[in-house]
């Protein structure tokens, strides 16, 4: 089912969410469908559970290769439950973002640049995966609405914040 996503100014953005207790039940299959329902009804980058008002640590991601933004790497459909992220360098990247829940505007955020993340899919097997780049700016993005951390707040420079149609007219770009 496609769900209303949360926007910057609801305070449920703002809270931690709380681990799954249980992989492979039928709530978390439902909470799953729902999130790529609304993700790609949206055509997301990512998107959280805190996004569609659910407070758990659940978070899907993935992007397809498109010859109309040949610079935006591809990544791997992934469903992440209980995420745990470690850097694996001082190294930071500056890069544009979006978030489905700051619609209409982009801006630079740095993240780390190398990183290991390690969870859960549904079912309860682990995912680990070390990741560079766009993918690992993708989950970090996606981890931070866990903490109840939107992009903005990570800003430096709020000149590089704007409207995408301003910023990058007739342009690119995909939302969190
Ligand atoms: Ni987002």
């Amino acid at each position: 089912m496609i769900r209303e996503i949360l926007r910057m100014g609801d305070p449920r953005l703002w809270r931690i969410s709380a681990p799954v207790e249980r992989c492979a039940t039928p709530e978390l299959e439902a909470l799953l469908a729902d999130l790529r329902d609304t993700m790609r009804a949206n055509d997301g980058a990512g998107l959280a559970a805190p996004q569609i008002g659910v407070g758990l640590r659940v978070v899907i991601f993935g992007v397809d290769f498109n010859p109309r933004y040949p610079d935006a790497e591809p990544v791997p459909y992934t469903e992440l439950v209980n995420p745990v992220l470690t850097p694996l360098s001082d190294e930071l990247e500056e890069g544009w973002e979006g978030c489905l829940s700051v619609p209409g505007l982009r801006g630079v955020v740095a993240r780390h640049a190398h990183l290991r993340y390690e969870g859960f899919d549904p079912r309860g097997h682990p995912i680990r995966r070390e990741v560079t780049g766009f993918h690992a700016r993708v989950v970090q993005h996606e981890c931070d609405h866990l903490d109840g951390v939107l992009y903005p707040m990570r800003m430096a420079d709020m000149r590089r914040f704007g409207y995408t149609d301003v910023l990058f007219p007739g342009g690119p770009g995909v939302d969190g």
